[in-house]
């Protein structure tokens, strides 16, 4: 059994941006821009949005913060992401969800533009994923890909298993490992039989925010179990899977914290030098 170190990979893809970076500052005078809007005073989206500014900090970025009440409205928050849209400095944008009660989010989210949603959100890159052939995939999806690339672990023909069918996590994670030619199943709370369904995976994703959700029991032996879950149990951080029950039957698992949760944020880093990229026709 291997313990995947998302904490290290994440620090060696910022360290790559950062020289990619610092070569485009000094052969065109420009830098990334990542504009994070933050609704209200949500503590865990409050870490996130920090941690995201000192991020951008390390790859070399700018990084512009906008941080609104919770009782803004609608309209409001929909002129900021038009002024975004429009500023040339800004080259990605993210709104920080959940958005505040009453908010319609998929409102806000249409409203970034393409070019510059570095969550990949956007129906239009939503539908370029589905595709196959968007450049700017959700970042917690992309960040398991990058785990499994990094430790090779073979996806081709592999059974690959995801528990959860959100957008930002599930789905995606899904359609990413379609794409690399794996045989994917999509569980959630109405699949009968998970357990059967659980085993057969030799890659087994777990995105369903119930801590110790997956049991050894549900897992195949040899098996690499990605925990995408963040759930605070008694102030502490665990994971959908049971890690110390699960562990010794895997091959590769990915701790909470220390796995995928630093990914996510890496391959925001990454989005966003993409979308520079992009935009600056470099
Ligand atoms: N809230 C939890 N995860 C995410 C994410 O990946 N992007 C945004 N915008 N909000 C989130």
């Amino acid at each position: 059994m291997q313990i995947i170190d998302g904490k290290k990979v994440s620090e060696e893809i910022i360290e790559q941006i950062k020289i990619e970076t610092g070569e485009f500052k000094a052969s065109c005078g420009k830098v990334p821009g990542l504009a994070v809007v933050l609704v209200g005073d949500d503590p865990a989206s409050a870490v996130y949005v920090r941690n995201k500014g000192k991020a951008c900090e390390r790859a070399g970025f700018h990084s512009y913060e906008h941080r609104l009440p919770a009782d803004t409205s609608e309209v409001d928050l929909l002129a900021l992401v038009r002024k975004l849209n429009a500023d040339s400095e800004v080259n990605g944008i993210l709104v920080q969800l959940p958005l505040p009660e009453g908010m319609d989010s998929q409102k806000v989210l249409e409203a970034i533009d393409p070019a510059k949603d570095v969550d990949g959100f956007h129906p239009v890159n939503v539908g370029g994923l589905a595709s196959g052939i968007s450049d700017l995939a959700p970042c917690t999806p992309a960040g398991i890909m990058e785990l499994l690339d990094r430790y090779e672990i073979p996806i081709e023909g592999k059974e690959a298993v995801v528990l959860g069918r959100s957008n930002i996590v599930g789905k995606p994670a899904a359609l990413l490992l379609l794409k690399r030619n794996a045989t994917v199943t999509i569980c959630h709370s109405r699949t009968k039989n998970l357990k059967e369904v659980t085993a057969r995976a030799d890659i087994l994703v777990a995105a369903i925010g119930k801590a110790d959700f997956v049991t050894a029991d549900m897992v195949k032996e040899g098996a690499t179990v990605i925990d995408v879950g963040i759930n605070r149990v008694d102030g502490k951080l665990k994971g959908d899977v049971d890690f110390e029950a699960v562990a010794p039957k895997t091959s590769y698992i990915t701790p909470v914290p220390g796995g995928v949760g630093p990914m996510t944020i890496a391959l925001l880093m990454k989005n966003t030098l993409t979308a520079f990229k992009k935009q600056n026709s470099l």
